[in-house]
């Protein structure tokens, strides 16, 4: 999901809060210390981080002398653990001239010692996702891969930033492009219906936060909430949730958009399988339903005998967005079934033909994070350590988890392998690469990172495996304005009292934050072809529509198509 940059523009994203993002560090003074085993301190008392809210972190560290002191001026990227090769086990630190590195070394700066790392490493039990959705708290004392971190991040059932109020917009009804004087006024239209919905939901949620207890409060500052009764909503008291509002071309350019894509499966399936077999759509993430029922009606109105023998299936990995969509199945009853469950741990055979939809799930399919020594270009894995003090680290392995592995090794054999990739870390001018490292000791030698898709990876062959007779139709996003540092890095931002926040790192409070990656269309249809072994295309979101939409019905009096014209950032991908 998306703030389109257009209406980006339209927020005010107040730096001012970036105390907010919880961007974890490590404790400069620990940093300082000696890393030895008994740096660590495992007392109840440390683990008092546990927990702690957004808005409490920053006052929480300064409380008492006993508590400890995090230190937020040193980012979790800024140290790369690195972990010793099987040859560098055991061995004394390399021979070098870097007085940087030297000073660094004498003042036992952490994570310069390659053996010290991986006895640190190696004390933290490993954990994963599936053990993760199990825990109702966030973990300590454990290290798990970067894309399981991710994963826990948007998707525990419990504190997930998808378990919470994330909600995408509809607007009451379909916008009247045609009446419209241009994109200026679809853009003010579009945010007032944005800024209605805002607010009607915002209302259920202060219904939920009715005072019950307004008389016991004694304060100043709550003396007018003491002047209601119980009944009364307390709004003076309440701050607006951070309340995550998404939009999807789906929902502002319904029925035309939905109907661009039911246009597209029905020639398609008319070339190939009509009249021997029924239509089958399957619908991975299909947010608040609307898709569904553009695509259903559209059958229904222009190919009724086709929409006799269509079955429509939807995937959805969260329970509300499951609701959702099954109340509003009323007209396309007997045509519909809802799966609730993530389309990553789909493990059923559907051998007929059938066409596969994704639109706006890839960005929130979660990465491995990979950095490459910059003299032998050997890749290392990142995995996030959480210690007992809830701060965060990076290590980095030199054994590669096997999706990353195979990713790695398939991109070699394909059209892009590494060295013709432009602006991978690897490619830059090598001086400049190692100026950085002998500026920058605490860099171990190591590339700037690259994000790298693998479950979006594992996506590919559940299809490849599960739906051999699928056809693909996916969009999404293939860049983002805002992203932290890296190789299809990702943008890590959330909503807090209206404004848009961004953040430089993914290591965030876990829950808190969407974690969006974009897309390289270009790599992935390669890597699709190579896993399914499918003749697939690449078009830009204007151009797919362009070609299958209805598109004059949203053009506006003066020539402009917000249709076409936005979301300049999205592609489709096709089989
Ligand atoms: C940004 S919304 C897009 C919704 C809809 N496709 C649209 O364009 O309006 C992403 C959707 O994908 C769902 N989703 C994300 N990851 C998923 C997964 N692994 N399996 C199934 N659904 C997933 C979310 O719950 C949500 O419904």
């Amino acid at each position: 999901m998306m703030f389109l940059n257009r209406l980006e523009s339209f927020r005010l994203v107040d730096r001012s809060l970036k105390v907010l993002h919880i961007q974890r560090s490590v404790a400069h003074k620990s940093i300082m210390k000696r890393n030895n085993k008994n740096s660590v301190d495992f007392k109840a008392e440390t683990l008092s981080a546990k927990g702690k809210g957004i808005l409490k972190m920053k006052k929480d560290t300064s409380k008492t002398m006993e508590q400890y002191i995090h230190d937020y001026s040193v980012f979790p990227e800024t140290l790369q653990y690195r972990l010793p090769t099987e040859d560098e086990l055991g061995q004394p630190p390399k021979p070098h001239s870097n007085i940087i590195k030297l000073v660094f070394e004498q003042g036992g700066v952490e994570s310069m010692d390659l053996n010290l790392n991986a006895e640190k490493f190696a004390r933290y039990p490993t954990t994963n996702v599936i053990k993760l959705n199990k825990r109702s708290t966030r973990p300590l004392s454990v290290k798990m891969l970067t894309s399981d971190f991710i994963d826990d991040c948007l998707y525990n059932v419990n504190y997930g930033y998808f378990a919470k109020e994330a909600i995408i917009f509809q607007p009451d009804r379909p916008f009247e492009y045609n009446k419209l004087q241009g994109q200026d006024e679809f853009m003010q239209q579009w945010l007032q219906a944005y800024d209605k919905y805002d607010q009607e939901k915002l209302k259920s949620l202060q219904v939920l936060k009715r005072s019950s207890n307004s008389k016991s409060k004694k304060s100043t500052a709550d003396e007018k909430s003491t002047t209601k009764g119980d009944n009364e909503i307390d709004t003076e008291r309440i701050v607006k949730p951070s309340l995550q509002l998404w939009h999807t071309p789906t929902e502002l350019f319904q029925p035309y958009y939905g109907e661009g894509l039911a246009r597209y499966i029905l020639q398609q399936y008319k070339l190939n399988e009509f009249p021997y077999r029924d239509l089958i759509i399957y619908e991975a993430g299909a947010g608040n339903g609307t898709l569904m029922l553009n695509i259903l009606d559209f059958i229904k109105k222009t190919e009724p005998d086709v929409y006799a023998r269509t079955k429509y299936r939807i995937i959805e990995i969260s329970s509300k967005l499951f609701n959702k969509q099954s109340s509003r199945l009323q007209r396309h009853k007997n045509k519909v079934e809802i799966i609730n469950k993530s389309v990553l741990d789909w493990d059923t055979p559907v051998n007929e033909p059938c066409f596969f939809i994704a639109l706006e799930v890839f960005d929130n399919l979660s990465h491995d994070v990979v950095r490459f020594d910059i003299d032998t270009k050997r890749p290392y894995q990142g995995y996030v350590v959480i210690d007992e003090h809830n701060d965060f680290h990076e290590y980095y392995s030199p054994d590669l988890e096997p999706y990353t592995k195979e990713f790695l090794e398939l991109r070699e054999q394909s059209k892009f392998p590494m060295n013709k990739l432009p602006k991978h870390p690897t490619n830059q001018f090598y001086p400049y690469m190692k100026l950085k490292t002998i500026l920058n000791p605490l860099r171990n030698n190591l590339s700037d990172p690259e994000y790298i898709p693998t479950r979006l990876f594992k996506l590919f062959k559940i299809l490849n495996r599960y739906f051999p007779n699928h056809q693909i139709v996916a969009s999404d996003f293939n860049n983002f304005d805002k992203t932290i540092k890296g190789y299809n890095a990702p943008t890590v931002q959330t909503m807090y009292k209206d404004n848009m926040v961004n953040t430089d790192s993914y290591m965030v409070e876990q829950g808190y934050f969407d974690i969006m990656f974009p897309t390289n269309f270009t790599t992935i249809n390669e890597l699709y072809q190579q896993v399914t072994g499918k003749k697939s295309h690449v078009a830009s979101h204007a151009q797919f529509l362009k070609e299958w939409a209805d598109y004059k019905r949203t053009e506006t009096k003066s020539g402009e198509n917000p249709m076409l014209d936005l979301y300049s950032n999205a592609d489709f991908i096709y089989s």
